[in-house]
């Protein structure tokens, strides 16, 4: 989503499915059904739960540039548009989780060794303890998705690994080569999205100069051990 420097969104609106923002480039003022605000920049995560009126305004100083996720597949015609005060529902509830406030999880396999320096964080995960969850200070729980940020040094990888259901990959910043085992690579750059399919063994690369900060996301939660790394 693309808000101009000095506008809002119209009214406010609600889904009948969690919505998650994360913020790739500018500041946002956000508000509820309640009128309470929450702010976010860079690199933050805004949740909002089903249900929860919602919009935001640009408040900052450049164009304000948000990539949004569900959790569900919403059918056409079940968001709600509230234009006035009067009609609004009065449900707050929006979350918000700072990059500041979250530490980098850097115990996935050889991720501290060089060519494979990345870390990864949670936004979002799981509840229970099994499941995968980079971030158990603050990740917010939800019980469909999980998903967060990878970053990937200059000149390094991740080690080839495979999950046992479909993974998206949206890069936000930087460039980056997607290699799954036994095909040719797919370049990324920002707003590339990737699919990988459950059981494919892939991995990405970091080609240029700058970390590369990639957006991930679990269509379903699945357990730590659940993800399978290969050797090189
Ligand atoms: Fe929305």
């Amino acid at each position: 989503m693309h808000v101009e420097l000095g506008c809002r969104q119209k009214g406010v609106h609600s889904h009948t499915i969690t919505e998650i923002y994360v913020i790739l480039k500018g500041h946002c003022e956000g508000y509820d059904g309640n009128g309470d605000l929450h702010h976010a920049g860079p690199m933050d995560c805004i949740y909002i739960p089903v249900g929860v009126p919602h919009a935001v305004r640009n408040s900052g100083t450049e164009e304000l540039e948000l990539l949004w996720i569900h959790d569900g597949v919403e059918k056409k015609g079940l968001s709600t548009y509230y234009y006035s005060e009067e009609e609004t529902p009065k449900v707050g509830g929006v979350q918000v989780v700072k990059f500041a406030d979250v530490e980098p999880d850097w115990s996935s396999p050889k991720a501290s060794q060089a060519p494979y320096l990345h870390w990864l964080v949670s936004f979002v995960a799981g509840g229970k303890k099994e499941y995968v969850n980079f971030n158990p200070r603050n990740a917010i729980i939800n019980s469909n998705i999980a998903m967060g940020l990878l970053c990937i040094y200059p000149g390094n990888k991740q080690l080839p690994h495979a999950l046992p259901g479909t993974q998206c990959y949206v890069v936000m910043k930087g460039e980056g080569l997607l290699t799954e085992k036994g095909k040719k690579g797919g370049r990324m750059q920002a707003l590339t999205g990737a699919w990988v399919k459950g059981g494919v063994v892939h991995a990405i690369r970091n080609l240029g100069t700058e970390p590369l900060w990639v957006m991930w996301m679990h269509e379903r939660l699945i357990k730590r051990e659940a993800i399978k790394y290969e050797e090189e």
